[in-house]
């Protein structure tokens, strides 16, 4: 790469959506397609890094010479995730986690009743990762998280950044359909306790560059 910015390095990253079961053909899902954590880790790996990338289901190829560590739902993220964040000097949350999961799974196909026009579905939280990392006191890696949003973008990212206690927070507005979720292209905010940068809309490809890079001066302090 051109830059050896993370050279001697451990980078982890989550990214994708995550799964959660109903019942043994069901689930809970997003619409994350997993492009910028995957961005992040090509990008992070070409700067030096020895990356580990912990993927949701999603269609995409593996970075060359990325650790990819493949999970199904959120707790099983969580479980990869922490033994990464044992590991590394930082950690990037880029996936959709989903924040809810059905409060149990059936064990057979959930079948339809005969005159029942309404069901419901009982949801539980699920851990939150990245916040789960960043408030560590022992073994902390420098940890970035995203925020997406439809309004009040750096407002709410902010209010994240804290209450997470992240390091960094990348803000994306989801609210177009330009940029965000599906797209090839982002638009961000970075935002740390010292300000705000705003980097223009890119390829996530580019973006990604943009971001290790900001992110590899940010750790070091
Ligand atoms: O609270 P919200 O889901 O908007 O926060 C987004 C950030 O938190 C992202 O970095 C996402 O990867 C992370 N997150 C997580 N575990 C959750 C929910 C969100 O790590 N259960």
């Amino acid at each position: 790469g051109s830059s050896d910015c993370l050279r001697g390095k451990r980078v982890a990253i989550t990214a994708g959506p995550t799964r959660e079961a109903l019942d043994p053909v069901r689930y809970l899902s997003n619409h994350s397609s997993g492009k910028m954590g995957f961005a992040l880790a090509e990008a992070a790996r070409k700067a030096g890094a020895e990356v580990t990338l912990i993927a949701g289901p999603v269609n995409l190829a593996t970075p060359a010479h990325v650790k990819r560590v493949d999970v199904i739902d959120a707790r099983d993220m969580r479980d990869a995730a922490e033994r990464a964040a044992d590991l590394c000097d930082i950690f990037i949350s880029a996936a959709a986690v989903a924040d809810f999961r059905p409060a149990s799974v059936a064990e057979q196909k959930i079948k339809k009743r005969e005159g029942c026009d309404e069901s419901a579905i009982t949801l539980v939280k699920n851990p939150d990762i990245v916040a789960g990392i960043a408030t560590r006191s022992e073994r902390r890696p420098f940890t970035v998280g995203f925020a997406a949003e439809t309004q009040q973008v750096e407002q709410y990212a902010q209010s994240k950044l804290q209450r997470k206690n992240l390091d960094m927070i990348i803000a994306n507005d989801v609210s177009g359909s330009e940029t965000g979720f599906n797209s090839d292209r982002n638009a961000v905010t970075v935002i740390d306790r010292h300000g705000n940068t705003q980097l223009p809309e890119a390829l996530k490809a580019d973006l990604a560059r943009q971001l290790i890079e900001i992110i590899a001066v940010k750790a070091q302090k």
